[in-house]
């Protein structure tokens, strides 16, 4: 990864921070996340940091949070799911209820992901992303910074042109903590029971959710650029 790519990086989130605090940085911790959190907590520490706790985590993901604690002790802000709504999804459709229809897949990562979203976002005036666009069909439309009429506010995703190759190199290079499911091929993580790890060279995304389409593959987090796949 060129010095120029992080300079860029460097200077939107600045100019984020000028043009559209309060601004917050929803941090899934995965290995882009952790090159967002490593360069914001070095020069834009007034970014406020916040993860979704859908409950369904991976231990690894757990431990993670809590060495970025220790490394930059900075305020990794958790946001859960409102219980009453978990309550009444297992109730319904039973605890591992999102494998029976896509359907009640997005309607459990409605509870945990999407409704504590918005909670999080609650008054800020943008909001930052670790999205690639070469990570999925549904992110080939992706833009550095554009709003985002969903949450109501402008979003960034500052990492959209770098490869994985380039996040790998500056994690490496930074010594930046990182996921240890990374390194048993699981190169994008969620929730434990819908990640598995992939065959060396499979798509990046294809252990989410693998038993639905690649087209569909999104959360209800992102919907504006899933909405535009043609
Ligand atoms: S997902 O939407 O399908 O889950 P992915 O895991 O690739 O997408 O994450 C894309 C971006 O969404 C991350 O870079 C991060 O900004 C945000 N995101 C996803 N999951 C979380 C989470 N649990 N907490 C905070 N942000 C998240
Ligand atoms: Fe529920 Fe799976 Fe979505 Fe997590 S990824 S919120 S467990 S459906």
């Amino acid at each position: 990864m060129s010095a120029q790519k992080v300079e860029q990086v460097k200077a939107l989130l600045a100019a984020a921070v000028r043009d559209f605090s309060p601004v917050a940085f929803a941090n899934s911790l995965g290995a882009e996340d952790m090159v967002l959190t490593d360069l914001i907590a070095k020069y834009q520490p007034d970014i406020e940091m916040f993860s979704l706790d859908t409950g369904r985590l991976p231990q690894e993901t757990y431990d993670l949070m809590q060495a970025v604690r220790a490394r930059y002790g900075a305020p990794l802000k958790v946001y859960f799911p409102a219980a009453p709504s978990v309550e009444a999804y297992i109730e319904k459709n039973g605890v591992n209820g999102f494998y029976d229809s896509v359907e009640n897949r997005k309607a459990c990562c409605y509870i945990r992901k999407v409704e504590p979203l918005k909670r999080a976002l609650l008054g800020k005036k943008a909001w930052i992303t670790g999205m690639r666009r070469d990570q999925a069909v549904t992110r080939g439309s992706l833009e550095l910074s554009a709003f985002d009429a969903d949450q109501g506010m402008q979003k960034f995703n500052p990492l959209l042109d770098w490869t994985n190759e380039e996040v790998w190199a500056y994690i490496k290079q930074h010594d930046v903590p990182y996921n240890k499911l990374h390194d048993r091929f699981y190169p994008s993580i969620g929730c434990a029971p819908c990640t598995r790890s992939v065959t060396p060279g499979e798509d990046i995304r294809s252990g989410r959710w693998w038993w639905e389409n690649a087209d569909g593959k999104e959360c209800g987090l992102h919907v504006g650029n899933a909405s535009q796949l043609k």
